[in-house]
């Protein structure tokens, strides 16, 4: 009994030491992420203020060809309101595409501009979701004259792409800047996962469903036995 007590304490030690490793690995990244304030991330309002942010500040650069500009509908922005941030020429069911030349951008930048359809899924580790990994990223510019854009990056040490965002921090409060940075990080949470708003709806349904037909199946079974028992 004893050496039994003992193994599993050696197995509950064991798993501990998985557990903790990777939260020590993060510690030694470049920089903690920050979370983005979670709100946002149902909040429609946000996500249609960080569309129109995104519509200007970087799709002139990034790409979000997994949507359609149609599909803003979904976190309720009108055909009108959609209509105003569609770049000239383009239709409500084309993909939201940017028009950049990619081979060109890598010229300049030493790296294409990535399409952020999933960027929110695919920069997911164990410092944080992908979501706060954008959030903090887009907050952590700071001047170095050795980059060839005069900029550097905390969250992304020699990043490509200069701060686009610079005019905005500068006539900005911290916090307005921090909630303009939350709004974009927020749209670009809901592009990475447009089912996300049906899927918990969806979920809901389904567990009171479960529960309704728990208490019904149960009560049944005790009719279908009364007379046996
Ligand atoms: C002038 C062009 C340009 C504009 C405008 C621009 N970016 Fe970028 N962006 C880049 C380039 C180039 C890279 C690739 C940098 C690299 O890998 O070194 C990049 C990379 C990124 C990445 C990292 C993607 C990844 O997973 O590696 C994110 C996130 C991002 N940009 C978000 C934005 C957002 C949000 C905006 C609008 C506020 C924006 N960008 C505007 C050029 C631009």
């Amino acid at each position: 009994m004893k050496k039994i007590f003992k193994s599993f304490l050696a197995a509950i030690a064991a798993s501990l030491a998985f557990a903790v490793a990777p939260a020590a690995f993060a510690a030694g990244g470049p920089v903690a992420l920050d979370a983005i304030p979670a709100q946002k991330l149902s909040d429609r309002a946000a996500m249609q203020n960080g569309a129109k942010t995104f519509m200007s500040y970087c799709l002139g650069c990034h790409g979000l060809s997994a949507m359609r500009y149609s599909r803003l509908a979904d976190i309720g922005m009108t055909e009108e309101q959609i209509k105003a941030v569609m770049p000239p020429g383009a239709k409500p069911g084309d993909y939201i595409r940017t028009s950049l030349n990619r081979a060109e951008a890598k010229d300049w930048f030493g790296a294409a501009p990535p399409d952020l359809s999933v960027t929110a899924r695919s920069r997911s580790s164990h410092s944080g979701a992908g979501t706060d990994w954008i959030y903090t990223f887009l907050r952590t510019y700071y001047e170095d004259a050795s980059r060839p854009t005069g900029w550097n990056n905390k969250t992304y040490v020699g990043v490509g792409m200069p701060h686009v965002l610079w005019d905005a921090q500068k006539s900005k409060s911290p916090a307005e800047f921090d909630s303009m940075v939350g709004d974009l990080a927020a749209f670009l949470n809901y592009v990475a996962e447009p089912a996300q708003f049906s899927r918990k709806t969806i979920g809901m349904v389904v567990m009171a469903f479960l529960a309704i037909f728990f208490v019904l199946a149960w009560r049944l079974n005790k009719v279908y036995w009364k007379n046996i028992k």
